[in-house]
């Protein structure tokens, strides 16, 4: 875990600003992928709040991640375009599959299942991206083909 003397030299540009947190936030999970338990002390303590206050707003704020995630992310779209032709099956299938919840990372660490509201593809959906690359009308096989390649 990083060393609280690199956490309080990121930390310290930010001290300035109105608002600190979120840009901290932000720029801790920049650093090390993640908001690592050790930073949430440093980060409380530096800007006055308690402990529970820091960790609520990473809970709540689902950019951050409490652990690093997998070598691949897959973002399911769960907006409403794609809901209407399948996404919530198409979701719950790739979650069932990975054996993962929403946020989760699959045992090898290969994947992270996100869910995004609209990748912008919703005249062909269900749409989800992988890493950078999205895909339209994701149905069953070409969720298997897509989770496949990834897993390779
Ligand atoms: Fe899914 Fe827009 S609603 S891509």
């Amino acid at each position: 875990s990083p060393p609280v003397d690199d956490l309080r030299a990121l930390i310290a540009p930010y001290l300035d600003m109105e608002g600190p947190l979120l840009p901290i936030l932000h720029a801790v999970q920049a650093e090390y992928g993640h908001i690592p338990a050790p930073a949430i002390p440093v980060i409380a303590e530096t800007l006055n709040l308690t402990r529970a206050e820091v960790h609520g707003v990473v809970s709540f704020y689902h950019d951050f991640r409490d652990a690093p995630a997998g070598r691949h992310v897959l973002k399911i779209c769960r907006a409403e375009a794609c809901q209407a032709v399948g996404g919530s099956a198409l979701s719950q299938r790739a979650l069932d599959r990975l054996g993962v919840d929403w946020h989760g990372t699959t045992a090898d660490g290969s994947i992270t299942v996100e869910p995004v509201y609209c990748l912008g593809l919703c005249a062909c959906g269900p749409a989800v991206m992988v890493d950078e690359r999205v895909h339209g009308r994701v149905d069953d096989t070409r969720l298997d083909a897509i989770l496949q390649e990834v897993r390779a």
